[in-house]
Parts: C-alpha cells; structure tokens; sequence
C-alpha cells in the first residue's frame, strides 16, 4: 500500500515555521508581513477560500486586509484599488481571487500587480522568471507539490514525471518546476491521445484535469508517487480527486489524499510567499 502524503499535517508544519517567521521578522525589521485579498462578486466556493485563507494569515501572526467588491465592478475601479494596495507599504501581498467577472479583463489585472508583491506568481515577470530559473514568487499550488515532494526526500533528477492539464495555474508552472529539478517532463492534455500509455512511463503522475477520478489505478506504474490537484464533487456528495484514489494506491508508492493533501499545501504557500516578499529576499 502506498505511503499517504499528508497535506494536512504538512500544511500546519509549513504554517508553524512561518509564524516563527513571522516573528523574527517583526522583532527584528519591526515589519509585519500583510496579505491583501480582493474578491469581485458572491462566487460561495471564492468566499471559503478567502475566508479561510484570512483565517490562516492571522492565525500566523500576518496582518490580513480583505477587500470584497460587488459583481458588477468596473475594471477602471479594480485597478484602482490595485494600485492603492501596490502602494501600501503594509501589504506585502496581493492576490486577486480567479476568475473574475466578464467585463473585467483578467490579464490586464494581474499585470496590474506589482509582480514584488505577486504572491499568486501569475505576473509575466514572475512566469518569466521561472522559465528561466531565476527567483521568484511562485505559484502557490505547483509550489506545495513541490514541497510535499521534499517532505518525503524525493529526488527528482532522472525521474520521468508526466503532468496532465495545461493551465496556467497549475500544470504549466509545475511541468517548469519539475524541470528545474531535472526531471524529465512530458505534458498532457485534452488533445494528447492514448494518456493511458503515457501515464503509464511515469514515475510521478501530476493529475490536474478537473475530472472525477479520471486517472485509473492501472495507469499507475508500480512504485510511482501520485499528485492529485483536483477536488471534484460527486453526485452523492463526495469529495474525490482527478486520480481513482483506492485503485492507485495499490501501485503508488506515495500518494496524495482528497481532500487532506495538495489543497491545504495552497494556503500554506501562500503565507510562505507573503512572508518571502515582506522579507524581500527575491
Ligand atoms: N482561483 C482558483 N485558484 C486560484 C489561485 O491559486 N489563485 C487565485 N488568485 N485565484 C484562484
């Protein structure tokens, strides 16, 4: 049975180190790391995430400023807003929650942020960035991958990891950062055919396609470790990821949960990067 990547408990160490931080940071530079949310519209699952990502900056000792607009917001107003928050030396973050009403255009608003406070790395200089492999603020859910990768002193190098899903979010950055650790990466997506067989080479297996289990246990290799990003709810109500979880694990060597693995990771990277940028050590 494979080893259970725990996101949870992982997310919490994560936190605990960032509160130590935290407080080094003030005692030392009298700063206080600040995260700004901003959130246009009533979407409910936009506001848990916020609320719940409020909760765990203050919980970590980091001021937290929320700004919550109504649906029908201007664009003009919205970069408004950003440019007062790129200007207040109490934010060291900015993220905007995605996606964003019609009449907004999403890439000009996150070209808008200053990218030293993209704390969601989806500013062109920081994409840019971690093309090239030079610092800088990354995406919090690849970023987390990452981490719980490390967390069970996987070494990469050599290794064949094959991503499925192409956003910009997620597959793009974490297909670069697999890269960076000398990984061999292959990217699929809804145009590859036969994924099966692809899936089936890997040594680890990125599963981010936004469908129900769609990742079958015998597309695992035996021994590969298994990175579930989706969270996808059932007709009878259940929670389950992008990869047949049950079926997997009796091939994997380490797997991640849903939930309880990569979606409590997200949060936590987002602290670390406030942290990061209040800390300006990009
Ligand atoms: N919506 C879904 N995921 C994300 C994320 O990682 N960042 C932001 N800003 N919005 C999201």
């Amino acid at each position: 049975m494979a080893q259970i990547i725990d996101g949870k408990a992982l997310s919490q160490q994560v936190r605990n180190d960032i509160k130590t931080r935290v407080s080094e940071l003030k005692n030392t530079k009298n700063i206080t790391p600040g995260l700004a949310t901003i959130l246009v519209g009533e979407d409910p699952a936009s506001q848990v995430y916020i609320n719940s990502k409020n909760k765990m900056c203050v919980e970590a000792g980091m001021a937290s400023f929320h700004e919550h607009l109504p649906a029908d917001t201007s664009e003009a107003d919205l970069l408004k807003l950003i440019d007062k928050l790129n200007n207040d030396k109490n934010v060291h973050g900015i993220l905007v929650q995605l996606p964003l009403p019609k009449q907004i255009n999403a890439d000009r608003v996150l070209e808008a942020i200053d990218p030293k406070k993209d704390v969601d790395g989806f500013h062109p200089i920081n994409v840019g960035n971690l093309v090239v492999g030079k610092k800088c603020l990354k995406p919090c859910t690849p970023y987390g991958m990452i981490k719980m990768l490390e967390s069970i002193n996987y070494d990469l190098s050599g290794k064949h990891a094959v991503v499925i899903g192409r956003s910009n979010i997620v597959g793009k950055p974490i297909a670069l950062m697999l890269l960076e650790k000398n990984a061999t990466v292959t990217i699929c997506h809804s145009r590859t055919p036969d994924i099966a067989s692809v899936v089936r080479q890997a040594d680890v297996v990125v599963a981010a396609v936004g469908r129900a289990q769609f990742v079958k246990g015998d597309w695992i290799k035996k021994g590969a470790v298994v990175l579930d990003v989706g969270i996808n709810r059932l007709e009878s109500g259940k929670l389950v990821g992008d990869v047949d979880y049950e079926a997997a694990s009796q091939n994997a060597s380490a797997i991640t949960p849903v939930p309880g693995g990569v979606g409590p990771m997200t949060i936590a990277m987002l602290l670390y990067n406030t942290v990061e940028a209040a800390g300006n050590t990009l």
